[in-house]
């Protein structure tokens, strides 16, 4: 039996980085993780594999749309499917060995194999037994399905299976106008596949500022993507090689149905809590499967910390790995910090989609009184060269004080300039403060620069 000051259960970005932290301040600590590598679902089925197949179908979408303006001619390349998933599965595993490597450097033992709680203060790994004076939780979460409807990952896929299908697809349905959903169903469009997404409600990303989720409808319909929106889908027959999906028109009532090759289920993701042993030494479970915690990420059992999508708030991994080194610190001693009102969103898409802080309807529903400060990518010199001057920039500032309330982004490295916002709210900045700093040119960064201006005297190149 060994014995730790922590063990923390689950290698995903929540948890092995909550590993590498406990381990710098000097704590024994362990990893345990079931799959044959670590890194969890965003580095082996998720965030990684989906970013370099976005990655390759762009380069072809370029070849195919731009070359040709800049002078490169020449026949486009043709897709070697085998060749490209060869690409994405060496990309994911040198991330996932070079978390091995973190382990190996920083003294973290890597526990292969199931953990589950037997005791508080005990872990069992497929049946050997370790000690642990501090547990943290970090198994994450699992696709959820719908009613009536089978995932088989061959024809009826979560994201799991649409990252390693054998061919592309002739026709994908997707259902589900989520994150998981555009950003595959641009990747399978881009390689050739004929896309409709069906969606429940009467917009695409629900939650995100509503005029940047039309400009990203509207752009993605132009890529070539079906919508059927206002559709509930209420079920999926599947044989081994096509499926029918069916659905009922939310305004009409009518129920229609699609064929499909592939049908990928995007309708989100449910904390994973199977087989922990949390709730039967009387860890308390919420209604929506989520591990209860205290503002110190603490659940009911003592020293049982919990961090990640198996908790509140949005599945993300950098929100993870921010709790990982939060709980760390606490374990430690010292006072674990996290600012949930500067979270970032990204949306992998072309254009990227970046989002921070309050959208509009939340100020408003707050009651709020805010200025907006908006500037196109068309004014921008630098997107206008790489074909990327559709979209925008968006902030939003308090309209007494000039306080950043939130930024909101579409257009080339949207998921990069957002962070010049996450780090002026972090400190409390003014559009103003943006606004006079200097931005290099010719940057699409001078884009957020202008918005800025756009709170005050106004934008130079608008
Ligand atoms: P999501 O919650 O983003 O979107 C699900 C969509 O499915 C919603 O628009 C919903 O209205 C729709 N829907 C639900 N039931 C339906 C039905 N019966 N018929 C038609 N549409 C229906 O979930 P998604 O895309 O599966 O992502 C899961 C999680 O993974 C999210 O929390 C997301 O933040 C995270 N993720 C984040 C990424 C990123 O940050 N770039 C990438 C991929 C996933």
């Amino acid at each position: 039996m060994a014995s730790y000051d922590v063990i923390i259960i689950g290698g995903g970005p929540g948890g092995y980085v909550c590993a590498i932290r406990c381990a710098q301040l000097g704590l024994k600590t362990a990893c345990v993780e079931a799959r044959s590598t670590l890194g969890g679902t965003c580095l082996n089925v998720g965030c990684i594999p989906s970013k370099a197949l976005l990655h390759a179908s762009h380069m072809l979408h370029e070849a195919e749309h731009n070359f040709a303006k800049m002078g490169l001619k020449g026949k486009s390349p043709s897709v070697d499917f085998k060749q490209m998933q060869e690409y994405k599965d060496g990309v994911i595993s040198q991330n996932t060995a070079g978390i091995e490597f973190l382990f190996k450097k920083n003294k973290v033992d890597h526990l292969r194999g199931w953990g589950k709680i037997t005791a508080p203060g005990q872990v069992t790994v497929d049946g050997e037994v370790h000690e642990a004076k501090n547990i943290v939780i970090a198994t994450g979460s699992e696709p959820s399905s719908l009613p009536g409807i089978e995932i088989d990952e061959k024809v009826v896929v979560s994201s799991t299976g649409a990252l390693a299908l054998p061919k592309v697809p002739k026709r994908l349905v997707v259902i589900g106008a989520g994150v998981i959903g555009l950003e595959l169903g641009s990747v399978y469009k881009r390689l050739g596949s004929e896309v409709t997404v069906i969606e429940f409600l009467d917009h695409i990303t629900p939650g995100m500022d509503s005029e940047i989720a039309k400009t990203l409808a509207r752009t993605l319909k132009k890529q070539g993507l079906n919508f059927i929106m206002n559709a509930a889908v209420q079920k999926v027959d599947a044989t081994k090689t096509k499926a029918k999906v069916t659905y009922e028109s939310r305004k009409k009532g009518n129920v229609e149905t699609l064929d499909a090759d592939v049908v990928l289920v995007a309708t989100g993701r449910r904390p994973f809590t199977e087989g922990l042993g949390f709730a039967d030494i009387g860890g308390t479970i919420t209604d929506r499967g989520q591990i209860e915690i205290n503002e110190r990420w603490q659940t009911n059992i003592p020293n049982i910390h919990a961090i990640g999508d198996v908790i509140t708030g949005p599945m993300l991994a950098h929100k993870a790995e921010d709790e990982g080194m939060a709980v760390a610190e606490e374990i430690a001693g010292k006072h674990g910090h996290v600012n949930y009102g500067v979270i970032p969103g990204v949306i992998y898409t072309s254009p990227e989609v970046a989002s921070v802080g309050k959208t509009e309807e939340q100020l408003k529903a707050e009651g709020i009184a805010y200025k907006v400060g908006k500037f196109s990518f068309m004014g921008n010199g630098r997107a206008k060269a790489v074909f990327m001057g559709e979209g925008f920039v968006k902030l939003l500032a308090d309209q007494q004080t000039d306080r950043i309330l939130g930024c909101h982004l579409i257009g080339p490295a949207a998921g990069d300039l957002i962070h010049e916002i996450c780090v002026a709210m972090e400190f409390g900045a003014s559009a103003q403060d943006i606004a006079l700093t200097c931005h290099a040119h010719p940057t699409f960064s001078e884009a957020v620069r202008e918005a800025a201006l756009a709170c005050g005297d106004g934008a130079i190149h608008a």
